[in-house]
């Protein structure tokens, strides 16, 4: 079977890694993909966004299986264009339509759509530029910290944690009124801050019945111990050891239950990846977010752990055959340390020459922000490697990780010393 993958960043890859370990992979493409992928797979340069080309590369390739990496051209209605095409509309595809997507591209949808199916998250509400001065107030009637929330997508930047009054109010408009994220912006959640410990969990859908993924944490802070800005991830481990199979059931029974059925009910067929974003609030679950597709850098844990055929999976998903998988997954420990550009999340320059990639003869080097020029990679974004661990604990898994890391070098790049300590620490408590 001839597959694309969409994208070009770690998730993407290790999709693709995946994928080309199938017994039913032929021609694998990653579009535009990077270095890494050109090692496996082959790039196709083209835009995710550009639906009339991926459609023409489709059909002129035979490809049977497409799997869409992120949220933008699943938001923009990628879906919907292949299901609008007779000869695209028969490809298995894996990521929901303009209406699943939803859940990701706005938060008011996803908001009021947990609060029609009785799944359980941070109380909201949702203010436009006409009710601006209602918000203000609400505002002085709130518990701080608060968050604040863009409506639409904002490249994981529109959420504003606000500790008190006055930076909120600040922010609110600024957002509002200014336009902060600009369209994404025209409507604000002030949600309730919720206390907790974070947990990335993942589902395989086909609009009927579901399988879920390996659970992980991921690392978004630049800094260690959690500290300084937000980024796209600077790490990630998988299993995590507060998913108990007691939490676990709740989550299955309180939260992905429900929204599965709570999607076929408001009529939409929804095929792919849920990503839900939890808070574990004193061993109970909390949605946070959901995405319409994995996390990035929880991918590079959570899918070397799978021990069944991807292809077959994704088919699975796509044809709505899911009823009576089982998913065999591995019990070993996943750990990957994200190395970045030197001025992540804020500015940074690209084009440097990485050395040593090479030298690491054991876990999986995920290109995340890289190119090839002649024979050398070049750094090419802000997070450009995940360098995945593997073991039978998670000491060993992040031992790996590392001292591959240490293998590979470039001018100013950065990673945190500290991914996974936080849950190591709790093994010894
Ligand atoms: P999001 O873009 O929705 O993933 O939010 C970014 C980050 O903001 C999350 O990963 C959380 O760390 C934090 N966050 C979002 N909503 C809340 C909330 N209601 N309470 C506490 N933290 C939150
Ligand atoms: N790791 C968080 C995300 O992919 O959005």
């Amino acid at each position: 079977m001839n597959v694309l993958v969409l994208g070009s960043g770690g998730r993407e890859f290790t999709l693709a890694w995946k994928i080309a370990q199938s017994i039913h992979c032929s021609q694998l493409y990653v579009a535009p993909g990077n270095a890494g992928t050109d090692l496996f797979a082959e790039n196709a340069e083209l835009s995710v966004n550009d639906f009339a080309a991926i459609g023409d590369f489709v059909i002129n390739n035979d490809i049977e299986l497409v799997v869409v990496g992120p949220e933008d051209p699943l938001v923009k209605g990628i879906r919907d264009f292949f299901l609008a095409d007779d000869q695209l509309k028969t490809v298995a595809f894996i990521g929901p339509g303009k209406d699943g997507a939803q859940l990701e591209g706005s938060k008011d949808f996803s908001k009021a759509f947990m609060e029609r199916y009785d799944i359980p998250t941070a109380k909201a509400k949702t203010f436009t530029e006409d009710t601006v001065e209602e918000g203000l107030t609400y505002l002085e009637n709130c518990n701080f910290p608060i968050v604040l929330k863009a409506d639409g997508l904002a490249a994981g930047k529109g959420v504003i944690i606000a500790e008190t009054l006055e930076n909120a109010k600040e922010s609110f408009r600024s957002m509002l009124v200014d336009g902060q994220f600009g369209e994404a912006s025209k409507k604000v959640l002030i949600e309730e801050f919720l206390e907790g410990v974070e947990l990335s969990v993942f589902v395989l859908t086909d609009g009927e019945d579901f399988v879920i993924l390996p659970e992980a944490k991921d690392y978004k802070r630049i800094g260690e111990g959690d500290t300084g800005p937000n980024t796209g991830g600077m790490g990630a481990v998988s299993p995590v050891k507060f998913a108990t199979p007691e939490f676990m059931e709740k989550v299955k029974s309180r939260v992905i239950e429900p929204t599965i059925k709570g999607l076929k009910s408001e009529g939409i067929d929804y095929r792919g990846f849920i990503f839900i974003g939890l808070m574990n609030v004193a061993g109970e679950p909390y949605v946070i977010e959901y995405n319409v597709r994995m996390g990035d850098p929880e991918t590079q844990v959570v899918i070397p752990r799978i021990k069944n055929d991807f292809i077959e999976l994704l088919v699975k998903a796509a044809d709505g055959k899911l009823k009576g998988y089982t998913l065999e997954t591995s019990p070993r420990f996943a750990a990957t340390v994200v190395m970045v550009s030197g001025g992540y999340p804020g500015s940074y320059e690209k084009n440097k020459s990485i050395q040593g990639l090479a030298d690491v003869t054991n876990g999986l080097v995920v290109h995340a922000g890289t190119k090839q020029e002649d024979y050398e990679v070049l750094t090419n974004g802000g997070r450009v490697l995940a360098v995945t661990g593997s073991g039978d604990t998670l000491e060993e898994a992040l031992k790996m990780s590392y001292n591959n890391v240490s293998c590979i070098k470039w001018e100013d790049m950065y990673y945190r010393k500290d991914i996974g300590k936080d849950i190591l620490r709790l093994q010894l408590d």
